[in-house]
C-alpha cells in the first residue's frame, strides 16, 4: 500500500518493483478509459532506465491480454541523437522491454528519429503530431511517463538550455553543452497539456533532487522538472522509499 503525501499527488512505495507495478497499472487504467471514450490510447514514453521495468511488465501476460493494443499509440518524451539500434536509443530501450512483444501495429509506434539532423527530426516529429492530434492547438497526450535526471533534467529538458523557454513548439532538438550533443525533447508545454503525467523516480541517489524538485524554492532553469504543471491533466509522483528518503 503506497504512503501519499498531501498537497501533491506523491505515493511512495516500498521497492522500485512496486513503482513499476504501480505504473503499469495507472497505464493500464488510462489505457482503458481512453480507448472505451475515444476509441483510442496515446502515451508518450519516458527514457532512461527506471521505466524498463514498467514496460516488461506491461509486455507481461498479465498487462498484455488487459488491453486492446491496436488502439494504442506509442510517442516518445525524448531521444538521443543516436540511430534505432543504438544502446543509448530510448527507442531501442521501449522496443526491446515492450513494443517487439506486443500486438501494436508498426503504424501506431511512433519513433522520434535520432540519426541524422536533430533540427530536421525534430520538426519531423512535430509535424506527426500535429497530425495525430488534428487541429489541436497542443497535443493532447492521454499520458506522459517522465524520470528525473541526476541534474533535475526531465525528458530532455536540461539545466540552462534553450528548450527551457520554448513557449510555441511541441517538440524541439535541444543542445546540452555538458553532453555536447543535440537531444530531441518534447517542450515543457506540450508534456503539460497532457490528460494525465507520472513520474516515476527510484533510487537514494535521486532523493536530495527529488527534495529540492518538490521542496526548494522554484528555479525551474536550474530545475527543468519543474516545468512540469499540467494545465488542466493530473500529475502524480510514483517514487520508491530511497528515493523519497528527504521529502
Ligand atoms: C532520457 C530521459 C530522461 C530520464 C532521466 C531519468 O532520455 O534520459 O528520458 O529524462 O527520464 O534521465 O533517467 P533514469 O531513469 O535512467 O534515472
Amino acid at each position: 500500500m503506497a504512503a501519499t503525501d498531501s498537497d501533491r499527488d506523491i505515493r511512495i512505495f516500498e521497492t522500485a518493483e512496486e513503482v513499476a507495478r504501480a505504473a503499469a497499472d495507472y497505464f493500464a487504467e488510462i489505457a482503458e478509459k481512453c480507448i472505451s471514450a475515444e476509441g483510442r490510447f496515446s502515451v508518450a514514453l519516458a527514457g532512461g532506465s527506471t521505466p524498463r521495468r514498467t514496460y516488461q511488465l506491461l509486455a507481461s501476460d498479465e498487462y498484455r491480454n488487459r488491453l486492446p493494443w491496436s488502439q494504442v499509440h506509442i510517442f516518445f518524451g525524448d531521444e538521443r541523437s543516436v540511430p534505432a539500434t543504438h544502446a543509448d536509443s530510448n527507442y531501442r530501450m521501449a522496443e526491446e522491454a515492450m513494443i517487439s512483444l506486443l500486438p501494436i501495429p508498426e503504424p501506431n509506434v511512433h519513433r522520434m528519429v535520432g540519426e541524422g539532423d536533430a533540427v530536421a527530426n525534430a520538426s519531423l516529429y512535430e509535424g506527426e503530431l500535429q497530425s495525430f492530434f488534428d487541429g489541436d492547438t497542443w497535443p493532447r497526450f492521454n499520458l506522459v511517463l517522465l524520470g528525473i535526471g541526476d541534474d533535475g533534467h526531465t525528458a530532455s529538458l536540461f539545466p540552462g538550455t534553450e528548450a527551457l523557454t520554448e513557449a510555441r513548439a511541441w517538440v524541439v532538438a535541444n543542445w546540452v553543452e555538458k553532453l555536447k550533443t543535440y537531444r530531441i525533447t518534447l517542450t515543457a508545454p506540450a508534456i503539460n497539456h497532457a490528460g494525465n503525467i507520472i513520474f516515476l523516480v527510484a533510487g537514494a541517489g535521486k532523493a536530495e533532487r527529488l527534495r529540492e524538485v518538490l521542496r526548494g524554492p522554484r528555479d525551474p532553469l536550474r530545475l527543468p522538472s519543474q516545468l512540469i504543471q499540467p494545465v488542466a491533466g493530473s500529475l502524480v509522483w510514483l517514487v520508491d522509499k530511497a528515493a523519497a528518503e528527504r521529502l
